[in-house]
């Protein structure tokens, strides 16, 4: 897979180099490249962003080197992801789905965010994508590009070394994960749930099922179907 990345802020993606992500990086099953939108302003200040039309507080970013950006990564089988509070929720079937796309784009923007006319152009063209990684707002589209290709890279095929770990986590199966336990059976004072210790297969299957739905119920009702 290969992902872009269009910042004014190219060192925040430093942290792509390291963990999983990085060793994808290296082996070559995901290909990263992080471009200055800054590259793209050619007057004296390299001016990116604008006072909005119509009035109103905060400053939107101009159109002119987004446009110079994407013309140059974009080809006819890429998908233009845009993080944005505005966006369509970000969730684990959206991760799946991207994760089978060859090219993805992110552009990053800040402030008011990115005036409209860039995103409709090339949703014309390609697939565009205005994603929110949830309701909150964050000071820019770098920290949501930074979750969303991590939530993505992790499910390329070989990225993680063994595909069945990705089967039980949480938002999988509409559930959330079952709690998890390891050695010492006993720690200050608490016990290891004892049917994880019974050797059968069945209960354990059957206890981290009901955990999930009681969990879930508890915690998340309206994954299924309450509040
Ligand atoms: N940019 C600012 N806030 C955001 C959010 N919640 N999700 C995605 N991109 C954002």
């Amino acid at each position: 897979m290969r992902v872009d990345i269009v910042t004014i802020f190219p060192e925040f993606f430093g942290v792509l180099d390291v963990s999983l992500l990085g060793r994808a990086r290296q082996s070559g099953l995901i290909d990263v490249r992080v471009h200055d939108l800054r590259e793209f302003a050619h007057d004296r200040h390299r001016t990116v962003d604008d006072s909005p039309y119509g009035g109103g507080a905060g400053m939107v970013m101009k159109p002119e080197p987004w446009g110079e950006a994407l013309d140059g990564i974009v080809g006819e089988s890429s998908t233009l992801v845009v993080p944005s509070p505005a966006g369509a929720p970000f969730t684990q079937a959206t991760a799946r789905e991207l994760a089978a796309r060859e090219h993805l784009v992110f552009a990053c923007g800040r402030y008011e965010g990115i005036d409209q006319r860039v995103i409709d152009h090339y949703a014309d063209r390609i697939e565009v994508r205005e994603l929110s990684l949830g309701d909150y707002v964050l000071n820019g589209g770098e920290v949501a590009a930074m979750a969303m290709i991590e939530a993505v890279g992790r499910l390329v095929p070989g990225v993680i070394g063994n595909p069945a770990s990705l089967d039980e986590e949480s938002h999988e199966s509409g559930l959330l994960e079952y709690p998890s336990y390891t050695k010492p059976a006993l720690w200050r004072g608490r016990a290891v749930p004892p049917v994880l210790l019974s050797g059968n297969h069945g209960a354990v299957a059957e206890w981290r099922r009901a955990q999930q739905i009681e969990r879930t119920g508890r915690v998340r009702p309206d994954l299924i179907g309450g509040e």
